[in-house]
C-alpha cells in the first residue's frame, strides 16, 4: 500500500493507474474508519481496478471548532485498516497541503448548503463541495463511493458533478446499521452508554415515517410531524428537523404521491454528538420490515 501525503505524488500515481487501464475509484474519508467505509472501499474494489481512499479531517466542513477539536482521528488505525482491506494507495495530506495559505476559491452548491443539515452548520456544504471538488481534481476517479447515510451530502454532490460536468460516477452505496438500527458514524464512539440507547430513535422515527407512507399518509408535514413527535418523546434527544423530502432536490413536496421519490430525513442531538438519518420510503410492497431497510446493510455483513 502506499501512502502520499504530497497532493502531487497522488495525482501522478492515479494518472499512471489510468494511465495503465485501470478504473480508478475514490472513497472520501475523514477517517476513524469502520464497517460503514468498508462498504464503499468494497464496492469500489468490485467496481474498479484500482482504489484510492482519501483521509483528510476537512477543516472547511465544520462550523465549530470544537466539533473540529474532538473528531476522532487515528491516522495509524486507519492505515492498519485499508491494508488488511488491500487498499493500494491512499491520500492522507495535512490541511495545509491541501489548503495552502492564499487559498480562497470555494464551491457552493445552490440551495443545497442552507437547509436541513445545512441550516444548523452554516457553510459546512460549501467546505464539503470544495474539499470533494478538489479530491475530484486530484485523484481524477472514473467513479467516487459516498454513502447514503449522507444523503444531503451525497444529492449535493450529485448536483455539483453534474453542473460542473466533472467526468465521475458518482455511486451511492447503503447505510451500514448497527443491529439495533442505529447507522454507523464515526462520531457515534463520543456517545455515552446511556446516549448509545437512546440513539436508535432515529432509525424509529424513519420506520414510522415509512409506514405511514405506506398505509396512504400524502401529506408531508404529516409524516414529518410523525418523526418529530417520535425523537421528541425521548428525553436525552434534542429534535434538529425530520422531513419527507424529494430525494433529488431535497424540497419538500406538495404530496407524497410519489413515495418512490421520497426520502425521509431526521436530525438529533443526542448528548454532544449530532446525528443524522435518512431511509427511502418505500412503496407498500416493498416496505422493509424489522429494524433495517432492505437497501441497508448490517455492521457485520462481510463486504471486502
Ligand atoms: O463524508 C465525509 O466523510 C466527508 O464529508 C467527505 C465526503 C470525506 C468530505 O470531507
Amino acid at each position: 500500500m502506499r501512502v502520499f501525503e504530497d497532493p502531487v505524488a497522488f495525482r501522478r500515481a492515479l494518472d499512471r493507474a489510468r494511465a495503465g487501464g485501470d478504473r480508478v475509484g475514490l472513497v472520501p474519508t475523514m477517517g476513524a474508519l469502520h464497517p460503514g467505509h468498508r462498504s464503499l472501499m468494497a464496492r469500489a474494489a468490485a467496481e474498479c481496478g484500482h482504489v484510492a481512499v482519501s483521509i483528510f479531517v476537512n477543516p472547511l466542513q465544520f462550523d465549530r471548532p470544537e466539533d473540529l477539536a474532538r473528531y476522532p482521528r487515528d491516522l495509524v488505525a486507519d492505515l492498519g485498516y485499508c491494508e488488511a482491506l488491500g487498499v493500494p494507495t491512499v491520500f492522507a495530506p495535512s490541511a495545509q497541503a491541501m489548503f495552502p495559505a492564499g487559498a480562497v476559491t470555494t464551491v457552493s452548491v445552490a440551495g443545497f448548503g442552507d437547509r436541513w443539515e445545512g441550516r444548523s452548520r452554516p457553510g459546512h456544504f460549501d467546505g464539503v463541495a470544495t474539499v470533494v471538488a478538489k479530491l475530484f481534481c486530484l485523484a481524477g476517479p472514473c467513479a467516487a463511493y459516498f454513502g447514503e447515510k449522507d444523503f444531503q451530502q451525497l444529492a449535493l454532490v450529485r448536483r455539483m458533478a453534474a453542473d460542473l460536468s466533472m467526468p465521475v460516477e458518482i455511486v451511492a452505496c447503503p447505510t451500514v446499521r448497527d443491529p439495533d438500527g442505529l447507522a454507523l458514524s464515526s462520531r457515534n464512539v463520543l456517545l455515552s452508554p446511556r446516549e448509545r440507547e437512546a440513539a436508535p430513535v432515529l432509525r424509529r422515527a424513519l420506520d414510522a415515517g415509512c409506514a405511514a407512507v405506506a398505509d396512504g399518509e400524502d401529506r408531508p408535514e404529516a409524516v414529518a410531524s410523525l418523526m418529530s413527535g417520535l425523537i421528541e418523546a425521548e428525553p436525552l434527544a434534542r429534535l434538529g428537523y425530520a422531513a419527507a423530502v424529494d430525494a433529488a432536490d431535497l424540497a419538500v413536496p406538495t404530496s407524497c404521491s410519489e413515495p418512490e421519490a421520497l426520502r425521509l430525513l431526521v436530525a438529533a442531538e443526542i448528548g454532544p454528538v449530532r446525528l443524522i438519518d435518512n431511509c427511502a420510503a418505500l412503496r407498500p410492497s416493498e416496505l422493509a420490515v424489522g429494524s433495517r431497510g432492505r437497501h441497508d446493510l448490517p455492521a457485520t455483513a462481510p463486504a471486502f
